[in-house]
């Protein structure tokens, strides 16, 4: 069974004649294992797709299945749960507590939920991005890139089996961006999550095993490679 589908989900923001369909009628299927990139130009709809996906949106019509439970069906409380549980997000507006120094943003993570990472996970984890250093610090004192890496540290923290990244990239230069993607496909095979990345850069669609194009809310899968398993 698919982790995630998607079935004829549309999204249209606002009425009359200032609709947007940010979304036309999608179909789309991930399972386990998968490493998936959307690329496409920016309004074209990818975080409209992602935060549906994720059931931080409702779409205007369509289904979402999250591990055979539509969502559409589900109360805003148990939609949370599955959120908690299932996903973890890294969004384009960083999602960081402020006044929480860098450790305390994933130690909060183990009041709310069960089954997050060891400690031996959690410090190779520091290690893999690159900010165990950082772990005293406050949101506002890290740049934007130290930042990110923490988002992105407080995402994989809790041990989810779909992860949502949004531009996880976009304050990194090159080289940390090939660090983390090698980071989220490591997980992803690891730990056979399903993995979502939006980027606006190409470089990065050779780490992943689908490539889909997002323009003007129509998603068009463009490669598919064999998944390579290491
Ligand atoms: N809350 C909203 N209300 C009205 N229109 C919205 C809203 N959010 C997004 N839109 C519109 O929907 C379309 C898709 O937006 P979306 O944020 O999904 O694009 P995107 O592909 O993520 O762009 P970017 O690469 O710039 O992040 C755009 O035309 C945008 O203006
Ligand atoms: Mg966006």
């Amino acid at each position: 069974m698919a982790v995630l589908q998607l079935h004829q989900v549309k999204k249209s923001y606002g009425s009359g004649h200032k609709q947007v369909d940010a979304l036309k009628e999608t179909d789309f299927l991930a399972d386990r294992g998968e490493l998936i990139a959307i690329i496409g130009p920016s309004g074209s709809g990818k975080s409209t797709f992602l935060t549906i996906v994720g059931g931080l949106l409702s779409p205007t019509s369509g289904n979402v299945v999250i591990n055979g439970q539509n969502l559409s069906a589900l109360n805003e409380k148990a939609r949370s749960q599955i959120r908690l549980k299932e996903i973890g997000f890294v969004l384009q507006a960083s999602n960081l507590v402020p006044f929480l120094s860098v450790a305390n943003q994933l130690k909060l993570l183990d009041k709310v939920k069960k089954g997050n990472m060891s400690y031996a996970e959690r410090n190779q984890l520091y290690d893999d991005l690159d900010i165990s250093d950082l772990l005293l610090k406050y949101p506002s004192d890290l740049s934007g890139g130290q930042r990110q890496r923490v988002a992105i540290a407080k995402a994989l923290y809790s041990n989810p089996s779909i992860i949502l990244a949004d531009e996880p990239t976009a304050s990194l230069d090159s080289e940390r961006a090939y660090e983390v993607m090698e980071l989220l496909r490591k997980v992803t095979k690891q730990k056979k999550t399903t993995t979502i990345v939006v980027t606006h850069d190409t470089r990065l669609v050779d780490y992943c095993d689908k490539v889909y194009n997002m323009t003007d809310g129509v998603l068009t899968e463009i490669k598919t490679q064999a998944s390579v398993n290491y």
